[in-house]
């Protein structure tokens, strides 16, 4: 009898109809997420789970005792309890590589957004505010031969950092639990200690995977030592941040403005203050969306679960279990 597994990311025909050559599929399919208790319903029958959003953590476990593999459509996975994934002796696998170049470049249009005012401006002109000559209040500031500062060099930050030397000659430094003697090398950029980091930078890009270590890292302490001038671009995962925190910052004057891929809470309240403020560029979590890669992340994740159903070694297990 075949295996049976349920997506819940919404998926292409054709990625379904290759799932289908070697298991029995149920396919959600609907753009909003599939309710928790409904969820937990479907568990009981399944042995295999490709999701994006839902948490698998005990009481999912519990649920699905046939459950044999988790995929998820994403490279970030903090929406796995990693313990309770190890204990269940699950394989659990994301979906890394295929995104660095399309996450890296959304990074360089949040930059260039939130420093040139592009949203800011592009309703100018639609409103008909464009009269004469563009009044000085309305000029932006440079990104070219700035510093830009990464919090987390993981292979995103590296595609960054090499379009921030190669294409706009900026200066690079990274913060990193551990430091990577190569890629300093390759791209002549530098390590600094974060406190270094936040206080000289134009520009601090955050991208820190969410774990228990890295909740909340960026707080008021935090935006207290940037320059006022600074820009905050956060593509990593929205709790990394102190999000009141950020927004007193921005009320404060004590940063230039923000560009942000990732919210504390998603979809975002449409009532947060953040939304509400013309220095900030707001997206709803799409670094990796575009047609080419998220179709890629797809057939990644499909194969993972193949590949894991069938007894082999998945392609991208996640680290804690390699
Ligand atoms: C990821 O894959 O973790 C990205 O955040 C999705 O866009």
């Amino acid at each position: 009898m075949k295996k049976r597994v349920l997506v819940t990311e919404q998926f292409p025909s054709s990625i379904i109809q290759f799932l289908e050559q070697e298991v029995e599929v149920e396919y959600w399919g609907k753009p909003d997420q599939m309710p928790r208790e409904l969820l937990l319903k479907k568990a009981v029958n399944i042995h295999g789970l490709i999701t994006g959003k839902d948490q698998i953590d005990q009481a999912l476990i519990e649920a699905s005792p046939k459950l044999e593999v988790v995929s998820n459509v994403s490279v970030g996975y903090d929406n796995f309890d990693v313990e309770a994934i190890k204990n269940a002796k699950l394989l659990a696998t994301h979906t890394p590589y295929v995104l660095d170049e399309t996450v890296a470049d959304l990074i360089f249009g949040l930059i260039i957004a939130t420093s040139r005012r592009i949203t800011e401006l592009d309703q100018y002109v639609k409103q008909g505010k464009w009269k004469f000559s563009l009044d000085k209040t309305l000029f932006g500031t440079d990104v070219h031969h700035k510093k830009l500062g990464i919090i987390g060099m993981g292979r995103i930050g590296e595609k960054v950092a090499r379009r921030a030397r190669l294409g706009f000659e900026m200066e690079v430094a990274y913060f990193n639990r551990h430091r990577k003697q190569n890629v300093e090398k390759d791209l002549n950029i530098r390590y600094e200690e974060m406190d270094a980091l936040l206080e000289s930078s134009d520009f601090i890009l955050l991208l820190t995977p969410l774990t228990k270590e890295t909740y909340h890292l960026i707080g008021a302490d935090c935006f207290h030592k940037m320059k006022k001038t600074a820009f905050f671009i956060n593509a990593g995962r929205g709790p990394v941040v102190d999000e009141k925190a950020l927004v007193e910052a921005l009320r404060q004057n004590e940063i230039a403005g923000a560009g942000l891929d990732v919210f504390e809470q998603e979809p975002t309240d449409p009532n947060n203050p953040l939304l509400q403020m013309k220095n900030v560029v707001t997206l709803p979590h799409t670094a990796s969306a575009t047609m080419e890669t998220r179709n890629q992340m797809k057939w990644f994740a499909a194969k993972n679960m193949l590949q894991g159903l069938k007894g082999e070694k998945p392609d991208a297990l996640i680290k804690e279990l390699q």
